[in-house]
C-alpha cells in the first residue's frame, strides 16, 4: 500500500472577519483534504480571522503593515514568517494588501485569492455593489492565481448565483459568500493535490467533474 500524500502546508492571510478561512479550517479537519493550515497570518490585529485561528489551534502572526515604511519590506516580513512555518501554499482571505513581485516570485503560482464576482468583471473593491450598480442578472465568485495586479491572475474556479429582484448589497454578498465557502476549499483541493496546471494565462484544471461543482448552477437548482 503507498503511503497518501503529505498534506500542502498552507498559510492563510487575512484582514477581517475570516469566514473563508473558517471555510478552509472546517475543510481540513477531513482525514482525506489533501492540505492543512499551518498558518494565520494578519496585518490588522484586532481581526476576527485571528481568534478562529486560534479557537483552532492554528498558529497565528499579527504583522501590522503600518510597521513597515515600504511595502517590499512588510512582505518579506510576510514571507519570513510563512517560511518560519514551511509553508508551501498561501491563501488569501479577505486580506487587504497587494503583494509585490519578491513575494509572488517566491511563492509563484502558489498564491491564491477569492474575490466576490465573477472576474473580469468587477475587479477590486466593492464588487458586489458594482455588480448590482450594473444590473448584472448573474454574479459569483472567483479564485484565481494571484499576480501582481488587483484580482487579474488566472482563474482557477468559479462558482455562479442569481441576482434576484430586489437584491440589495447585503442579500446579494451572502448570496455569494454562501458559495465562497463552498469553492474556495474546493480550489483549494485541486491546487493542492497538483490538478491545476498554469498554461500561459490559464489554468487548465485535471479531471473535474461537475459533480466536484465548479460548474454554473442554474439559479433554480
Ligand atoms: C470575501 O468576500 C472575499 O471574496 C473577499 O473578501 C471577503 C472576505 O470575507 N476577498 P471573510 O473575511 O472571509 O468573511
Amino acid at each position: 500500500m503507498t503511503a497518501p500524500a503529505p498534506r500542502k502546508r498552507v498559510g492563510v492571510l487575512v484582514s477581517g472577519t475570516g469566514t473563508n478561512l473558517q471555510a478552509l479550517i472546517d475543510a481540513a479537519k477531513a482525514i482525506d483534504y489533501p492540505a492543512e493550515i499551518a498558518v494565520v497570518v494578519s496585518n490588522v490585529p484586532t481581526a476576527r480571522a485571528l481568534q478562529r485561528a486560534s479557537d483552532a489551534g492554528i498558529p497565528t502572526a499579527v504583522i501590522p503593515h503600518g510597521d513597515y515604511p515600504e511595502r517590499a519590506a512588510f512582505d518579506r516580513a510576510v514571507l519570513e514568517a510563512l517560511a518560519r512555518h514551511r509553508v508551501e501554499l498561501v491563501c488569501l482571505a479577505g486580506f487587504m494588501r497587494l503583494l509585490g513581485r519578491e513575494f509572488l516570485a517566491a511563492y509563484e503560482h502558489r498564491v491564491l485569492n477569492i474575490h466576490p464576482a465573477l472576474l473580469p468583471a468587477f475587479p477590486g473593491m466593492h464588487a458586489v455593489r458594482q455588480a448590482l450598480r450594473y444590473g448584472a442578472k448573474i454574479s459569483g465568485c472567483t479564485v484565481h492565481l494571484v499576480d501582481e495586479g488587483t484580482d487579474t491572475g488566472p482563474i482557477v474556479a468559479q462558482a455562479a448565483v442569481p441576482v434576484l429582484e430586489g437584491d440589495d448589497e447585503a442579500s446579494l454578498a451572502a448570496r455569494i459568500h454562501a458559495e465562497e465557502h463552498r469553492l474556495y476549499p474546493l480550489a483549494l483541493r485541486l491546487v493542492a493535490e497538483g490538478r491545476a496546471a498554469v498554461q500561459g494565462r490559464e489554468v487548465r484544471v485535471e479531471a473535474a467533474p461537475a459533480a466536484e461543482g465548479l460548474t454554473l448552477r442554474n439559479p433554480g437548482s
